[in-house]
């Protein structure tokens, strides 16, 4: 099976990031992850750039030394990110509650993330030290282009997570995956794997779009 059938409104409100969920022990065919890959070519880009590429890791060894390189940066935001909580709690603890979830499940993928069948790194050109239009101009395009593959491998049974903690070792990542670094810079690491069951629920947000979108002016 590699289709869910799942409508548009679906797959736009269960693309959840998995973690606990992704099936460690079984592989992800490189057929499904290009049929995937395809639909990234079709999201826009800044000026018809499409200076795109992804970088997909497969290999056991190199994904090993970037499960390394991730629990590395695991350690230091970890501890950074339970201060913040502790002051979350204080002021919201629903939303507290959520997020020491989330850290629960990103510490799970962290311990695993070797174990991940496959990781995808969305590349753009030149390195990203431009302020403003520069700098919003290069992430956007790229950040749509790998929504449209998190979406496509959502309606194939299989399960991301977009993450980006390897970044703070960005460098040693390039080196292993002989990516230029001065030319080229990774956005993010989707890790891949098919889903344990298919089933994922809309999340609940504060208060919606409504809560969050303001109509002609923003007061
Ligand atoms: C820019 C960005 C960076 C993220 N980095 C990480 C990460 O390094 N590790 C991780 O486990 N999740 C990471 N996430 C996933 C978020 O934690 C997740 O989207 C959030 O908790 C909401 O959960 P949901 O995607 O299931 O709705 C990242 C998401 C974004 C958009």
């Amino acid at each position: 099976m590699t289709r869910l059938g799942l409508s548009v409104h679906d797959v736009l409100t269960t693309t959840r990031s998995v973690r606990k969920r992704l099936d460690f022990d079984r592989s992800v065919d490189d057929n499904l992850l290009r049929e995937c890959l395809d639909y990234t070519v079709q999201a826009p880009t800044g000026s018809n750039s499409q200076g795109w590429r992804f970088v997909v890791v497969t290999d056991p060894e190199k994904k090993a030394g970037l499960g390394e390189l991730y629990r590395r940066g695991w350690e230091q935001y970890a501890g950074m990110s339970a201060s913040a909580l502790s002051l979350a709690g204080g002021e919201d603890s629903e939303r507290a509650t959520q997020q020491m979830r989330v850290m629960q499940s990103a510490a799970y993928l962290a311990e695993n993330m070797h174990r991940v069948p496959a990781m995808v790194i969305p590349c753009l050109p030149g390195r990203i030290n431009q302020s403003g239009f520069g700098a919003t101009s290069s992430l956007a395009s790229i950040i749509p282009s790998t929504w449209s593959f998190m979406l496509a491998a959502r309606e194939r049974g299989l399960g991301t997570c977009w993450t980006t903690i390897h970044l703070l070792f960005e460098e040693e990542a390039a080196e292993l995956l002989h990516i230029p670094y001065e030319e080229v810079s990774q956005v993010a690491l989707i890790t891949v794997g098919h889903t344990l069951g298919t089933d994922f629920k809309p999340a609940s947000r504060d208060g919606g779009a409504a809560a969050v979108t303001s109509w002609n002016t923003w007061d």
